[in-house]
């Protein structure tokens, strides 16, 4: 069967973008036909300015979130990274892959590093090691699939290149995955900057959707939202990234795509008041969901508990043999041990 991983990071209230381009798949398709994890990755969350408090917090709303987005307990796992060891224990090793150079070139660490030096803020290491983390999350688990956004692909790629030389270094541990994105609202844009995307950890700001903003906030976003100059609606992303945005929210949220939406339009106003109520009632069933768990946090913690046990179970084997693949002496825990040492002398 097919296995899927994926993540949000709790640095931030979730956005229409998280949705739309990656959790709205997992509940609707991936739980169905594959074995999936689905990670709440608070260890990411540490590699920038961070308040304690507040990673828990995100990190508890993220998971009820994931619930309420559909995420079925028993059709899928759903986890904390940092309750699980291996993934920080695989970090390390891949580490001992990748390169400096390699991380120095990923966008997103690019974008960030230079973001928090304009603060004046310094840069944590964390930062940059980020997508090897990352490789760790999906490799330990032996992963075929990755869906994400748009934004993620690079490190997805990283992911892939790390596990193809680690392979071809030291003998086959890890399944090649690869990315795969939702075929239309990829990469959500800010409604009030369709140059950048719709990010949950840039400061809030009238252009971004939160899944827990009220009916009549989302109205006044997307109303709001900037359009081009121009006057017919066309699907065109690089001269009107604007209606496109909204062309692409409105595929999204209502079925049918956004080339064929752009001849329904003749005014602007008309698509962003469809465009708002398509997403009011994608997040309805997700915000009453939310209310119900939030109600019942017990509930939570124990799917997040079973969750990490069976995380641990599948990912434990995996890391150990990439240990014992690299070099690394087993420890001496009884006879099987023993006798792998011996095997393992004997073939290097
Ligand atoms: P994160 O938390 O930024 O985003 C979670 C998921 O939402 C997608 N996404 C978007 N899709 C479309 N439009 C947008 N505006 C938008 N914003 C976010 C992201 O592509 C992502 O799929 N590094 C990852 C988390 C991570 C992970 C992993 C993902 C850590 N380890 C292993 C997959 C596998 C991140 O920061 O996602």
């Amino acid at each position: 069967m097919t296995r899927v991983f994926s993540g949000v990071k709790p640095t931030g209230h979730l956005t229409l973008g998280n949705y739309l381009g990656a959790m709205r798949r997992w509940a609707e398709v991936d739980q169905y036909r594959a074995d999936a994890l689905f990670c709440v990755v608070d260890l990411h969350a540490l590699t920038v300015d961070h308040a304690p408090a507040r990673v828990r917090r995100l990190s508890r709303q993220a998971a009820t979130l994931l619930l309420a987005s559909g995420l079925d307990p028993e059709r899928c796992t759903l986890f904390v990274q940092s309750h699980v060891d291996e993934h920080a224990r695989l970090s390390y090793l891949l580490e001992c892959v990748a390169t400096d150079g390699e991380m120095r070139r990923m966008i997103q660490y690019k974008e960030k590093a230079a973001r928090e030096q304009r603060r004046g803020g310094s840069v944590r290491l964390s930062l940059l090691t980020y997508p090897v983390l990352m490789a760790a999350d999906i490799l330990a688990y032996r992963t075929d699939e990755v869906p994400v956004g748009d934004d993620q692909t690079q490190h997805v790629e990283l992911a892939r290149d790390l596990a193809v030389r680690f392979n071809h270094r030291y003998g086959h541990t890890f399944t090649v995955p690869r990315a795969t994105s939702p075929a239309v609202a990829a990469r959500v844009m800010n409604l009030q900057d369709p140059a950048s995307k719709m990010g949950k950890s840039e400061d809030t700001g009238p252009g971004i959707v939160y899944l827990l903003d009220e009916p009549d906030v989302v109205r006044k976003k997307v109303m709001r939202a900037v359009t081009d100059s121009g006057r017919e609606v066309v699907y065109d992303r690089e001269s009107r990234p604007g209606v496109a945005n909204l062309l692409e929210i409105l595929a999204a949220c209502s079925g049918g795509n956004p080339e064929e939406l752009a001849g329904v339009y003749e005014s602007y106003g008309a698509l962003k008041k469809d465009a708002a109520e398509a997403v009011v009632e994608v997040l309805r069933p997700v915000q009453q969901r939310h209310r119900e768990l939030c109600a019942d946090p017990g509930y939570v913690e124990g799917v997040l508990r079973e969750g990490a046990r069976r995380a641990r179970e599948m990912a434990r084997p995996v890391v150990d043999a990439a240990y014992r693949a690299i070099g690394l002496l087993p420890a001496g825990a009884g006879e099987g041990a023993a006798e792998e040492a011996v095997a393992l002398n004997a073939a290097r």
